[in-house]
């Protein structure tokens, strides 16, 4: 069975286990204990408590859901009554107050984003060197109302009135922020209390020494067979790709990469320079299969459809599919989960690394996954032992589907409105709230202004994004969004102007100083320039939160010039806007 192949790749003593309660924090937490050096793996929030006696201590996770929700997670409650060490993070305290006897109040409006903590002079070891005021970062709707009995409180914000409690004598301690997030100033320090005082761990982790256990894996698992990748020209796939050919040697390993018509400027040049990788031009079946298509969704749905229908051919006609072949995928820990491949993930979004296809190959044992129990930051602390180039390495991530993603698209021609406070750009972006994804139209504002736009992002309803006017040819109002949907001249479009962008942003060393840069084309304009530009650079450290990055003047000055040099682009407009309430990407 495959799953037998996975689960020697796992350390079966894992001192920390992370219970997950939905969240799309689960990993994050994870990751932070494993980045102290100890480590830590996710698992089904129910997991009986037997089943997780053999760790040291247990983290339950956030989630989108209240403990009032029919169905929503929650935890065996004997993990409270062992004596095991347990923190509950966000909906981990309140799923905690609430089986141990305390009460949780339904919020009215939730809170996110940043918050002052007042946490109390404390010898516990969890807050131990932590008292006084600190910046924190929050995620939630309900609240505990009342703590239970043994239970002190231990910190609060304004609006919280429980931001920590705990009961030392049991071990079990909560809070409400979540350390494992950047934006909370401290966190590291909770987690590292947590899991080195509280519950006594060892560091015993460190994945750069895992490449000779993880090569003797690929060849306990490939068997004798060979293994064929559909590499990307990203991180995870190269360095798997690399992992497979120093494990079986390099007659053993085969590459085949996917040009979808949908990927940057010099993507596929990049690839084809790659020792034993084939590229297979899929350019107009993707185009075709896209052309009239709208919504965003269904836009990634049908690229993962072609996907795999790619796959397939060149699987059938390379003749992959007898018993001398195996898949080989870059699938890295988080995936899994972001793919709503646990329970209750919230699906935070769509990919194609989970579709039919692949499963059945999982299913009947064809497939290893090298990096399959590693966070990124790993999987690049593995290449680097590779000797695998830092260009290559530090490369921002780039979403499987493309430029089709950063193409937006709209069924009908609706007109900018004027709003209070900006104009309404009429066009689907997509952002998240608590955990769950929605589309909604867009505010521009004038100014480039950080502060005003997470508070009309807050306030105003309806509206997940907030924009700053960079340059326009014509006033915001006079504008319209047309109907459209991919072309070849919109995703030319696209790969240019993400061209110039990256290359300015190359030479003045601004790519090295923000996580990820995604300029997006939206059919806004007027007049024969009938499009225009958003620049989205953030600061993050995983995607999974993170802050519209500051840009110099003189950079931004250089970009909107070119930008603007061309002919179909009316305005530019640089994405004011943190995840949450938007996401990084548009759709
Ligand atoms: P969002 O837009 O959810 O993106 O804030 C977080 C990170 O994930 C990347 N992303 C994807 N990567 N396939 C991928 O391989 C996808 O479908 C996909 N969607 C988003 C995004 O670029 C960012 O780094």
């Amino acid at each position: 069975m495959a799953s037998a192949c996975y689960h020697r790749y796992l350390n079966p003593t894992a001192q920390i286990i992370v219970l997950d309660a939905g969240g799309q924090y689960c990993h994050l937490i994870a990751r932070k204990v494993r980045d102290l050096g100890v480590y830590a793996e996710v698992r089904a929030s129910e997991t009986p408590a037997a089943e997780l006696a053999g760790a040291r201590g247990l983290i339950i996770s956030g989630g989108p859901s209240s403990v009032y929700d029919p169905g929503s997670p929650t935890v065996d409650p004997g993990i409270f009554s062992c004596g095991q060490a347990v923190l509950g993070i966000c909906y981990g305290q309140q799923v905690m107050a609430h089986l141990l006897g305390g009460q949780v109040e339904r919020g009215e409006k939730g809170e996110y984003g940043m918050a002052v903590l007042d946490l109390d002079a404390s010898a516990d070891p969890l807050f131990a060197g932590l008292e006084g005021r600190q910046r924190i970062w929050m995620n939630h709707r309900d609240v505990v109302g009342a703590v239970p009995e043994g239970f002190r409180r231990v910190g609060r914000t304004d609006t919280c009135a429980v931001a920590a409690m705990a009961a030392p004598a049991r071990r079990l301690y909560a809070v409400q922020f979540h350390p494992e997030v950047v934006h909370t100033a401290r966190g590291t320090e909770y987690l590292s209390n947590f899991v080195f005082r509280v519950c006594g761990c060892e560091p015993d982790w460190d994945p750069r020494g895992r490449v000779a256990q993880i090569e003797r894996e690929i060849r306990e698992c490939v068997a004798g067979r060979n293994v064929f990748f559909f590499v990307s020209g990203g991180v995870d796939s190269t360095v798997a790709f690399a992992l497979a050919n120093r494990a079986l040697g390099a007659g053993h390993v085969r590459g085949v990469y996917v040009d979808t018509g949908l990927m940057r400027e010099g993507e596929t040049d990049f690839v084809r320079r790659m020792e034993g990788v084939a590229v297979e031009d899929a350019a107009g079946q993707f185009l075709t299969a896209l052309a009239g298509v709208t919504d965003p969704e269904r836009k990634r749905h049908i690229i993962g459809e072609e996907f795999v229908r790619v796959q397939e051919r060149v699987i059938e006609s390379r003749r992959l599919l007898d018993e001398r072949w195996i898949l080989g995928q870059g699938t890295i820990y988080p995936d899994t989960i972001e793919s709503g491949g646990t329970a209750k993930a919230a699906v935070i979004k769509t990919h194609h690394n989970r579709v039919a296809g692949i499963q059945r190959l999982i299913e009947c044992g064809r497939i290893v996954e090298p990096l399959k129990s590693l966070y990124k930051d790993e999987v690049r602390e593995v290449g680097r032992q590779l000797g695998l180039p830092e260009e290559l390495l530090e490369r921002h991530p780039f979403p499987g589907p493309g430029l089709a993603i950063r193409c937006l698209c709209s069924d009908s021609c609706a007109p900018v409105e004027a709003a209070g406070d900006g104009w309404i750009l009429p066009v689907r972006s997509v952002g998240v709230q608590g955990d769950a994804r929605s589309y909604a139209p867009v505010l521009a504002i004038d100014a480039l202004d950080h502060e005003k736009a997470t508070e009309l992002a807050n306030r105003l309803r309806g509206v997940n994004r907030v924009v700053g006017r960079v340059a326009a040819r014509a006033p915001i109002e006079r504008m319209q969004v047309h109907a459209c949907a991919i072309t070849p001249e919109r995703l030319n479009l696209v790969r240019r102007a993400d061209a110039i962008v990256r290359r300015l942003c190359h030479q003045s060393g601004y790519d090295r100083r923000v996580w990820q840069f995604p300029v997006i084309l939206i059919p806004l304009g007027t007049g024969d320039a009938t499009e225009s530009v958003v620049l989205r650079p953030v600061e993050s450290v995983d995607g999974m939160t993170a802050q519209s990055a500051p840009i110099d003047v003189e950079l931004l000055t250089r970009i909107c010039g070119e930008l603007m040099a061309l002919r179909e682009v009316a305005a530019v407009f640089y994405d004011l806007t943190h995840k949450p309430p938007g996401t990084i990407e548009w759709e």
